[in-house]
């Protein structure tokens, strides 16, 4: 008892030296670099708990990547807070991280919005055999609908004649196409996973689509920057994030609502007509396997990947489009000409249409290109210690792959820093492809919709293109075509405009 009195007499004689001695335990806790971090890569010196994140502008953190780019070179270290974080720039050296040392880099980063929304389960959240069974999976089934009866292709044909439709609804007025697009192209991921598509006012609809957009604009804002790093203290914040969780757990316990009813109806002895159905006939296969991964949670969260990863990509993508179409009228005109060229106006373009065009071809590439949708692509982590390029990056580490320091080389392309179809144009006019072109991403865990997404970005655009042009409402000299975020995603900006008929019935 006179001990603990003759204590606490001291901690109160003392009290300063006590609070700054505990001040140092935890910057000494919190950032004595343990020996296994003393051959990462280069970088900025990192002030204690915070790291670099006083440098790092949350709303446009890549920026801050490609001056770094500049000063240590094509590998280096940033500290998120107490973290590191090995950032990959340049063509060669992130075909050495991601092709040649593929499987070292192939785990996907535990970053807090996405492990809160997916537990780290489902095809996109998941590292080593997880993430390896399901993407195998995944693939295989999406070729098989690809290559079925009823192929992707005419899925999308008949989605683009329902967009055309819904475009000539405003009647020469002004709309913004931001929900049609996303409808359209979310109704081709539901018609592969749920064999469903949704009328385009369906208000279930409406909140499924709703919960991936708030998802995205999250994940590509400041305060989605600070949950990543700082989840705790952020999660106890109310704010867009918490809003945004709610409405993302509403959309699973419907895609789970709709896995019941389909595993109630399940007919194992006839072919799989979807991805719900492929996945629950393997689940039955697999029921008395040790470590299968086909599980209702690696189920439901891989159907959130396809529908979160397909949906916004795509419909920003050819919102997009039509801003630059708005923004470059010549450009619009060439698309135009070739598409009478060589579709002519009544009958629905085809993936076969594209090799013949090579103008339009290089627009939607450039378009891509330009816009640089994933700056850092979904980070990685190093899946075990890894010696690279002379470093050695620890088991877990975060990678950030910098897309945007290939996309923007201006070794790589011919016209980096502007919209220039050129870009993609050999001097006769051919389309030229660029092995630079790394807006899917490369390597093991390159997009595993890349080819569903092209195929959705011809066919939706030249549908479009085919019917309508595209006019502002301001003068296209006028018109932005900056993102409205710029951090995990670079999105367009919303807009209205005016769809004029170019072929009159
Ligand atoms: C313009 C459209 C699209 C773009 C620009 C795009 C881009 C990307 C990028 C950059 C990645 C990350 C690659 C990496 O981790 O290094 C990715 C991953 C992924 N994408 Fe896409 N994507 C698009 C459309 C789609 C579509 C339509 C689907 C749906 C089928 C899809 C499904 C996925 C999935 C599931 C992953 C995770 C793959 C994995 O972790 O193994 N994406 N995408």
């Amino acid at each position: 008892m006179l001990f603990t009195v003759e204590i606490w007499q001291f901690v109160k004689s003392n009290i300063l030296s006590v609070v700054l001695g505990i001040i140092a335990l935890i910057l000494w806790k919190n950032w004595s670099k343990p020996d296994h971090f003393s051959r990462l890569p280069p970088g900025p010196a990192p002030v204690p708990l915070v790291g670099n994140l006083l440098h790092i502008d949350v709303k446009e953190p890549y920026t801050y990547y490609l001056e770094l780019a500049k000063k240590y070179g094509s590998v280096f270290t940033i500290w998120l807070s107490n973290k590191p974080a090995v950032v990959i720039s340049g063509y060669e050296a992130l075909k050495d991280a991601l092709l040649t040392q593929g499987d070292d880099f192939s785990g996907r980063a535990n970053y807090p919005v996405l492990m809160r929304v997916t537990r780290g389960y489902g095809v996109l959240a998941s590292s080593g055999h997880r993430w390896r069974e399901l993407r195998r999976f995944s693939i295989m089934t999406l070729k098989n609908f690809g290559m079925g009866r009823r192929s992707i292709e005419e899925r999308i044909q008949e989605e683009a004649r329902c967009l055309v439709k819904a475009f000539e609804e405003p009647n020469g007025g002004t709309f913004n196409p931001e929900h049609l697009l996303c409808n359209a192209v979310s109704n081709v991921i539901c018609s592969i996973v749920f064999r469903h598509r949704f009328e385009y006012h369906d208000p279930q609809f409406r909140f499924l689509f709703d919960a991936i957009d708030a998802y995205f604009k999250v994940l590509s804002s400041p305060i989605g920057q600070l949950y990543n790093i700082f989840p705790k203290i952020v999660g106890l914040f109310p704010g867009p994030h918490k809003k945004m969780f709610k409405m993302v757990d509403k959309a699973q316990a419907y895609m789970k609502e709709q896995t019941v009813n389909r595993l109630m109806k399940l007919d194992t002895s006839s072919m799989p007509e979807d991805y719900i159905e492929a996945f629950l006939i393997k689940m039955l296969e697999e029921k008395d396997k040790a470590n299968s991964e086909f599980s209702y949670d690696n189920l439901f969260s891989s159907i959130w990947s396809l529908f979160s990863a397909g949906t916004e990509t795509t419909s920003s993508t050819l919102r997009h489009m039509l801003l630059i179409m708005m923004k470059y009228p010549e450009v619009q005109e060439r698309v135009h000409k070739e598409i009478d060229e060589v579709i002519g106006p009544d009958r629905p373009p085809m993936m076969e249409d594209r090799v013949k065009m090579p103008y339009t071809d290089a627009v939607v590439h450039e378009v891509q290109r330009s816009m640089d949708l994933a700056p850092t692509a979904v980070p990685h982590k190093v899946m075990r210690d890894t010696e690279f390029h002379n470093y050695h990056i620890p088991e877990g580490t975060l990678v950030l792959p910098l897309i945007s320091s290939v996309l923007a080389d201006p070794q790589l392309w011919k016209n980096p820093n502007h919209f220039d179809p050129e870009n993609f144009l050999d001097d006769a006019g051919h389309f030229q492809k660029n092995d630079a072109f790394l807006a899917f991403g490369l390597g093991k865990r390159v997009c595993l919709g890349e080819g569903l997404a092209r195929m959705e970005l011809f066919l939706f655009f030249t549908s479009l293109m085919q019917r309508f042009t595209f006019v502002g409402i301001e003068p296209p000299e006028e018109i932005d075509i900056t993102p409205s975020c710029c951090s995990f995603g670079r999105l367009p900006r919303s807009y209205e405009c005016y769809a004029k008929l170019r072929v009159q019935e």
